[in-house]
């Protein structure tokens, strides 16, 4: 509990520091430099931090607190600004453990909550468009798992979408119309343990100017 509050301390002051640079954008005093800097760091280690997380404590999720996590998944950017998705947001014990009977890797044992990032391709763009949905719905869904890292709650992307056998099974577990596509499973929950993150920094894979 001192760590989500120590980490939603932080994020208000991120979340300051940020609304007096956009408002002020010619006048930083020293202080502001700061806390800009501050901000940033922690903007930064959420990120670098962040680790799939496959096993749970039983403590449930607070309900504000997953909707404050589907919100973050909202605030990601989509092409053409069409916000072409859907989210369901899984509790209940006994939906869980059949998403879990038709997802085979989906880490659903020990979760106490789990959501959903589906494309609603009645909002989705027309045409070659129409297939922006996954980036849409792929950056929703980066942005929900940095979201739960940063409020010590642990989780892992689970794919769906492309797999023609899993697909058709989440979407009649889910009840989900025929216009919505499940993207993935997000399994989530408090972490049974301490994870490391993966060290991924590759230089040879960044190309400067051209490749
Ligand atoms: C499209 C996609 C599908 C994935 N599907 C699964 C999955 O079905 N089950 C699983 O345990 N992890 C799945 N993962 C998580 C990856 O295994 C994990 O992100 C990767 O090993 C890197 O580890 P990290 O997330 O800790 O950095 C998936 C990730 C992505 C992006």
């Amino acid at each position: 509990m001192k760590k989500i509050t120590k980490v939603l301390t932080s994020l208000g002051v991120a979340a300051l520091a940020l609304t007096a640079s956009c408002s002020q954008p010619n006048q930083s005093t020293a202080g502001e430099n700061t806390s800009k800097a501050d901000a940033a760091q922690i903007v930064l280690d959420n990120i670098m931090t962040r680790t799939s997380i496959r096993q749970f404590t039983s403590q449930p999720i607070a309900k504000d607190t997953l909707d404050m996590i589907v919100k973050a998944g909202m605030a990601a950017p989509t092409a053409m600004n069409k916000q072409p998705w859907a989210f369901v947001v899984v509790t209940e014990k006994e939906v869980l453990d059949s998403l879990g009977a038709v997802h085979p890797y989906s880490n659903l044992k020990t979760a106490t909550a789990a959501i959903i990032v589906c494309g609603d391709m009645e909002k989705a763009a027309t045409d070659f468009a129409r297939e922006y949905w996954i980036q849409d719905c792929s950056a929703a869904t980066e942005n929900i798992l940095l979201a739960a890292h940063a409020l010590g709650i642990g989780a892992v992307w689970c794919g769906v979408y492309p797999n023609p056998k899993v697909m058709p099974e989440v979407k009649r577990v889910l009840s989900l119309p025929s216009w919505v596509i499940p993207l993935n499973i997000i399994t989530m929950g408090y972490p049974e343990a301490a994870s490391q993150p993966k060290d991924k920094w590759v230089p040879e894979n960044v190309h400067y100017q051209k490749w």
